[in-house]
């Protein structure tokens, strides 16, 4: 048995590097992410089992499910960290998705098959000017909106490709979208998009000035028939994040920033190569790797809790505010006077 999960794990794995569209149906893929699961989940604690296993405890669950955070507003006044938890009340609407800044002019089906066959050549694409940078993230999230590479992409509302500043020296990368996010287009807008703005803001930045996204463009939910269910978000398993990383890549090699923040074990593990668990990966930097596309500048990166994650352990803020500090000393950045 374990033989036969084996198997089908390296095939999956070949059958990925195959970058053959026809191959990659939504059937065979998920069949075969689901047996790089199980293969994971029996090894040494590898990426993608856990992930696919626990289904993810996030801001997007009602408030009832919320822990509350009384502690916080203590932790404000005693100066360890300067982002307090807002209220589920207090969350507002978020602007429709036809707003976001990546919403593109339509292209046709063969356009953009045409583009993305160019575009996954392991080069950089040219991007020096702010509006190339702008014109190629628009092409990539038309990719993103027309991917259905894997499972996720035939059960999403709306695929979930990022937004903010073209020319962003600092981007924050999350797992993948939740509830909200997949009925809006639009990443962290959910009560840990309302702590991460706080984060932004307390680094003396405005989310504008940032971009945010995702490792996963697509809600992974844990049951795929009922995307009106709260409480359904789960973490991406290693098969969809194999998947779907190209699109992150290149984000960010068309962005080019100086640092990145991963939200999160799951997008640090992606995006540092490395299974240790997030403890041992916060605190320091890292050198960001790729593995699709090649960078022009090194890209610095730090690992700190995921806001979702903050919210449920209200005690670790004053931890992840250390890891920004780390970043602000960088980039030169000053906390803003309250
Ligand atoms: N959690 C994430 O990782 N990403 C989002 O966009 C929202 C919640």
């Amino acid at each position: 048995m374990k033989d036969d999960v084996r198997a089908l794990a390296a095939e999956f794995k070949a059958f990925l590097s195959s970058r053959e569209e026809d191959d990659l149906t939504p059937a065979a893929c998920h069949q075969a992410a689901a047996h790089v699961s199980a293969a994971a989940q029996g090894h040494e604690g590898q990426l993608a089992g856990r992930q696919a296993a626990a289904p993810r405890s996030d801001d997007n669950h009602g408030a009832a499910s919320q822990p509350q955070d009384h502690l916080t507003i203590e932790f404000v006044r005693a100066g360890k960290h300067p982002f307090h938890t807002v209220s589920a009340a207090s969350v507002p609407t978020a602007a429709p998705a036809a707003s976001q800044p990546h919403a593109a002019p339509a292209v046709s089906a063969a356009q953009t098959q045409e583009k993305a066959a160019s575009q996954d050549a392991l080069t950089p694409q040219s991007t020096d000017t702010m509006q190339d940078k702008q014109a190629a993230l628009n092409q990539i999230a038309e990719e993103i909106k027309a991917c259905r590479r894997c499972p996720l992409g035939q059960t999403r509302l709306n695929a979930v490709p990022g937004e903010g500043n073209p020319s962003a020296e600092l981007m924050f990368i999350g797992e993948g979208p939740g509830f909200d996010e997949d009925h809006k287009g639009r990443p962290f807008i959910g009560r840990a998009g309302q702590l991460l703005d706080k984060m932004i803001a307390a680094m003396g930045l405005k989310r504008e000035q940032v971009f945010i996204g995702n490792i996963a463009k697509c809600h992974p939910m844990v049951n795929p028939a009922d995307p009106e269910a709260r409480g359904n978000d789960r973490a991406p398993n290693a098969g969809e994040i194999a998947v779907c990383r190209k699109y992150i890549e290149r984000q960010i090699a068309v962005i080019s920033p100086k640092y990145i923040v991963a939200l999160g074990g799951v997008a640090a593990k992606a995006l540092i190569s490395d299974t240790k668990s997030l403890g041992a990966l916060r605190g320091k930097f890292h050198l960001l790797h790729l593995d699709t596309v090649e960078l022009k500048t090194p890209v610095k990166i730090i690992a700190t809790y995921h806001p979702a994650a903050l919210l449920r352990n209200p005690g670790w803020k004053k931890d992840a505010w250390a890891d920004l500090q780390m970043v602000m000393a960088e980039m030169g950045l000053k906390r803003p006077q309250a």
